[in-house]
């Protein structure tokens, strides 16, 4: 089998499975798809990092602000990377507030996310669910639940919410980026949020500590060091903020830091 496939023995009853990240997300956004397991991971990590449950709804609250508002653009397609379980909220359901048919591709490598985000999502017609690693962007981008769903000949959403600081390596993650926009025809847009330890200690304990077994460290950037994924992109409203703040108006200067510990930046091809 190949590493990266969904076993179908994954249960959401099953309390002997590890913590997961996505569900543990859910149980910070308020959502129902998450074990004991998972609520008590998420009390243990509190105790590191007390903003932890914060954060997760700050990512929420970007996304939600960044869908809707290429939904007013007229955008009706999203590729979502490192997508969780589509629960609270998610980009199919928000899209489809404002058109019904919105198509989404959603990927994420965690099998056991997969497995469960399928189960979610079966018989909603028009979205997918890919197990990949958003890294390889070639490979999601020629993947039957990509090109099946989404028309590239047509703008697209491309959301990378919470997940880059996960491609720890600069030059892969900027590589993947370059590929995604590569792709996008104009019109079509690219939302990033991601974790900076400026002015936010406890994130930085929390990068630093041991991720053993139920996560993994993620690499922490700033403005600085991602401004150059953005070539061939015009950046959307205020620029990079931090992310539960952005809105597509007024389009003032971003802050130096952010106090919520999330940059946030959405860009167009125009
Ligand atoms: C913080 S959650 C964000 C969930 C989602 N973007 C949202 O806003 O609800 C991060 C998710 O990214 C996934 N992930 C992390 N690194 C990834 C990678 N390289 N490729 C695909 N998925 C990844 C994790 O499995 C997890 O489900």
């Amino acid at each position: 089998m190949n590493a990266l496939d969904p076993a179908d023995e994954f249960g959401e009853d099953d309390e002997e499975t590890p913590p997961n990240m996505a569900r543990v997300f859910d149980f910070a956004i308020g959502g129902t798809e998450n074990l004991q397991v998972d609520r008590e991971f998420s009390a243990e990590v509190d105790l590191v990092m007390p903003g932890m449950s914060a954060l997760c709804r700050d990512h929420r609250r970007f996304s939600a602000a960044v869908v809707d508002h290429w939904c007013a653009e007229g955008v009706d397609q999203f590729l979502e990377l490192g997508s969780g379980l589509p629960t609270v909220d998610h980009v199919h359901t928000r899209a489809r507030r404002t058109h019904p048919g919105a198509r989404v591709a959603y990927v994420d490598w965690d099998a056991r996310t997969v497995a469960h985000a399928r189960r979610l999502v079966a018989g909603e017609q028009g979205v997918s669910v890919l197990h990949a690693d958003a890294g390889d962007a070639a490979a999601v981008l020629g993947s039957p639940e990509v090109s099946e769903v989404l028309d590239l000949s047509r703008p697209v959403g491309v959301l990378a919410v919470g997940v880059l600081h996960y491609v720890h390596d600069d030059a892969a993650a900027a590589e993947a980026v370059h590929v995604y926009t590569d792709a996008l025809v104009p019109g079509s847009g690219l939302a990033i949020s991601h974790l900076t330890s400026t002015a936010r200690e406890d994130i930085h304990a929390w990068a630093t500590m041991n991720h053993g077994g139920w996560s993994y460290a993620p690499r922490l950037r700033d403005p600085a060091d991602m401004a150059p994924w953005l070539t061939g992109f015009s950046v959307v409203g205020p620029g990079w903020v931090s992310a539960p703040d952005w809105r597509p108006e007024p389009p003032a200067p971003g802050p130096e830091i952010t106090a919520s510990g999330l940059w946030g930046v959405v860009a167009r091809r125009g």
